[in-house]
């Protein structure tokens, strides 16, 4: 292919070979953004119109070819060349097509720089939007899911070992804030991406007298950025969205691995439904809770896009460098992702079923140790020294191949005086549970409490 048909002819007469045009072209990727193009080519073209660029007549072809482009791009019917560098080169050839000489005056004042920082500004700021309403979806359905299980009881574990007794509710609203942090850090990035650099041109400004608020507002971004250099060089909100996105795909991730221990035959705490589930090619008896798995697998690729996108700005300097290119093929491709992920996550839980009887037959009365010590510096003993008092009971308990419940009184009067009869009454899961009735404790009441709190968070 030779170099006239490139939007840098002028300068560059030899031929570029096929291999770089294969190498340098971004348009698998960035064709998504047609939308956003076609809306920003519109809103330059009027801006230009304003200066005089265009006459009425002009913009209003120029106007027209960018309906007809969309209606090709919508349609499907859009032929792509092997010259169309990216999406913007490829709006602007078929645009000249069109409109001729009209169509050829459309990058007056402008760089592909701050066009395509607009463009994927644009399309982040709309697809981010789509994901909050797929998050705050799945945070409903958690409060949901939470408010139903204020009664069932299961082992709280740490190291993976039974450590005490928790509301299956309370575990819930666990996921509930982890995931309400998201919300936050989304609703902060959605505000600091609606800059719009539109007019900025290549790095020092467009050199026509643009009104460059008027075009950010028409665009629908909050104001027009301050700096021409950062905003045609900038990255951060692509590397921004991907750590949000990292983020939360390790929050999904551990989820996930607890969902397949619970999802074990010796655990059976939790059964997923036949529409997330999936058997295997050869064992005839199995069926795999695979939407966990890959939700877990998948967290890998998203941790390493953020990790991706912060080495390839790291070593630029702060203007447009072509090493900016492989940003959207990234930051798009975890964002579809992760849109996914949700909504998978989100119906695999909520149509899994969680075995309330199995939860309580996992009960260990090993889990009301630390209940035991709390009775006993009730009753003014030192915690420090109720816990060696109790320490020496469970030791007791394994040589002797009993069960915290079941000592006598006198039994348990050997290791101190202070137990009396009511010591039976802190002796059951529903009372250690009960104890814990701090706020964000997992007392009912506590928790019952926090569903109202999250209730609130959840209107805001
Ligand atoms: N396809 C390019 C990108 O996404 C557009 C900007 C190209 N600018 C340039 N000076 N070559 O980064």
């Amino acid at each position: 292919m030779a170099a006239k048909n490139k939007v840098w002819s002028g300068r560059i007469a030899g031929e570029v070979s096929p291999l770089m045009e294969r190498f340098s072209r971004s348009v698998e990727s960035d064709f998504l953004m047609w939308r956003e193009d076609i809306a920003v080519n519109r809103i330059w073209a009027e801006a230009l119109a304003e200066i005089g660029i265009f006459s009425t007549g002009e913009l209003r072809s120029v106007l027209d070819g960018l309906d007809k482009i969309a209606a090709e791009m919508a349609a499907n019917v859009f032929m792509f060349e092997a010259a169309d560098e990216d999406i913007h080169v490829a709006i602007e050839r078929r645009l000249t097509e069109i409109c001729g000489e009209t169509g050829a005056r459309i990058h007056t004042g402008r760089s592909r720089n701050d066009q395509v920082a607009t463009d994927a500004r644009l399309f982040l700021k709309r697809r981010s939007a789509d994901w909050l309403c797929e998050i705050t979806h799945l945070q409903e359905t958690l409060l949901r899911m939470a408010k139903a299980q204020t009664r069932v009881i299961l082992p709280g574990y740490t190291h993976w070992q039974q450590a005490q007794p928790i509301l299956l509710s309370h575990y819930l609203l666990a996921i509930f804030w982890g995931v309400d942090r998201t919300i936050d850090r989304l609703q902060n990035y959605l505000h600091q991406i609606d800059l719009c650099p539109l007019g900025c041109g290549a790095l020092a400004g467009s050199a026509f007298p643009v009104d460059r608020q008027r075009i950010a507002q028409k665009l629908g971004f909050r104001e027009a950025s301050p700096n021409s250099i950062d905003a045609t060089g900038d990255r951060d909100f692509c590397s921004e969205l991907l750590f949000i996105i990292a983020t939360f795909f390790t929050l999904l991730s551990r989820v996930a691995a607890e969902m397949q221990i619970w999802n074990t035959l010796e655990f059976s705490f939790i059964e997923f439904s036949d529409a997330f589930a999936t058997g295997s090619s050869m064992m005839p008896q199995k069926k795999n809770p695979d939407a966990m798995e890959l939700i877990r697998g998948k967290s890998a690729a998203a941790i390493a896009a953020a990790n991706q996108l912060l080495i390839l700005q790291k070593g630029l300097p702060l203007t447009y460098n072509r090493d900016l290119q492989e940003d959207k093929k990234i930051t798009f491709a975890q964002l579809e992702e992760v849109i996914l992920a949700t909504a998978v996550f989100r119906e695999a839980l909520s149509g899994a079923r969680f075995n309330a009887e199995q939860m309580e037959k996992a009960l260990e009365p090993g889990l009301l140790a630390t209940d035991l010590a709390d009775y006993l510096v009730k009753k003014g003993m030192p915690f420090r020294k109720a816990h060696e008092v109790i320490g020496k009971i469970v030791q007791h308990s394994i040589a002797e191949k009993l069960e915290l419940t079941d000592f006598a009184l006198e039994q348990f009067k050997k290791f101190s005086d202070l137990f009396t009869e009511d010591v039976f009454e802190i002796l059951k899961f529903s009372s250690s549970i009960a104890q814990r009735n701090v706020p964000g404790g997992t007392a009912e009441k506590a928790v019952r409490e926090q569903i109202v709190r999250a209730e609130k968070n959840l209107q805001k």
